[in-house]
């Protein structure tokens, strides 16, 4: 880890820390320890006796990445050992055995501190701070036994997680980036939207009726249609959108961003649907993955790199389509402040 990774508002930093982020698709996460980057800290996450443990991806002897390690049988449990020395870390986190020294009574000072790590909705989630803020965003939808749904591939956006975020919620660019796949060019107004935000400031809710083409069957004919779309927002980087396109079907795009630095992200996304439900999963897949391109190819391209996550002194102009980036931004310097 050099400072670079670090993100260079020590303020935007600690306050990061603390909020839950995805470190892998659950169906990911095999028999071995995996690792992941976030916001510079290199974090280990094992699955010991079914139960999820996550640490610094670092032994407390002699440094080692325990994500370079093997998942053992001792003494009847599941611990993971260090591929140095070979320690044993039990699902407490206790060093329970040293080979080099069968015997000896190990100090405390050597057992892994533990992060809080849950599996929700097809993710295993992290958070680098014993106090998360917020909670893991509630997706009920994505575990539904009457929905399709898919995973996109694990992708790394060189871009502000929090530009990810607002483009996301953003409705002015949907007819416009998305003219080839869903966005209706002919019809470019932003309707009115209703936005909230909750009163623990974790969440921000926002709907609209949208013009926009219907993709439904994805090879069939682009008619204008009008759809319910209703997003929420969960701090820091994570987004449902929930797509009403009449009274039946109904589709989830969940998006979350993991901040590896300040300008770069891991980006999870995936979708379900209650219709069409034998359909071609692979075309869905597919066609959200092209979506996704779009918006990547754009926000990549976004000066400058680096903005404070709040916008401020940033030099962009706010117009009266920003409503989402507006609120946000204002909830970003209310938590900061607080900090
Ligand atoms: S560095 Fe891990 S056991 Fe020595
Ligand atoms: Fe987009």
């Amino acid at each position: 880890m050099t400072d670079t990774h670090i993100i260079d508002d020590a303020r935007e930093q600690a306050l990061l820390r603390r909020y839950w982020y995805a470190a892998s698709y659950s169906s990911a996460l095999g028999a071995g320890p995996v690792s992941v980057t976030i916001l510079g800290e290199d974090i280990v996450i094992v699955r010991l006796d079914g139960e999820l443990v996550a640490s610094r991806d670092q032994c407390p002897h002699r440094g080692a990445p325990l994500s370079g390690g093997i998942v053992v049988n001792h003494e009847g449990g599941e611990c993971l050992r260090c591929p140095y020395h070979a320690l044993h870390f039990d699902g407490t986190g206790a060093a329970v055995h040293l080979p080099g020294a069968p015997g000896d009574r190990l100090p405390s000072r050597v057992n892994l501190a533990l992060l809080p790590c849950e599996e929700r909705h097809g993710i295993v989630w992290v958070c680098l701070d014993a106090a998360p803020l917020g909670d893991i965003p509630a997706w009920p939808a994505f575990d539904r036994p009457d929905v399709a749904r898919f995973q996109s591939d694990l992708e790394v956006w060189q871009a502000m997680p929090s530009r990810i975020s607002e483009n996301f919620n953003d409705l002015a660019h949907l007819s416009i980036i998305h003219a080839a796949t869903f966005g209706d060019a002919s019809n470019t107004a932003v309707p009115a939207e209703t936005l909230t935000v909750s009163d623990d400031g974790h969440t921000i809710t926002h709907s609209v009726t949208m013009p926009q083409l219907d993709r439904q069957t994805h090879d069939g004919p682009l008619v204008p249609v009008r759809v319910a779309y209703t997003y929420v927002h969960a701090m820091a980087f994570s987004t449902e959108l929930c797509i009403q396109y009449d009274d039946v079907r109904t589709e989830w795009i969940q998006m979350t961003a993991t901040p590896l630095t300040a300008t770069s992200a891991l980006v999870f996304q995936q979708s379900a649907r209650n219709f069409d439900i034998d359909g071609d999963i692979a075309a869905w897949r597919e066609f959200q993955i092209t979506v996704n391109g779009e918006d990547r190819d754009l926000l990549e391209v976004l000066k400058p790199k680096r903005i404070a996550i709040d916008g401020s002194e940033s030099g962009e102009i706010a117009l009266s389509v920003d409503a989402f980036t507006i609120a946000y931004r204002r909830l970003w310097r209310q938590v900061l402040g607080q900090t």
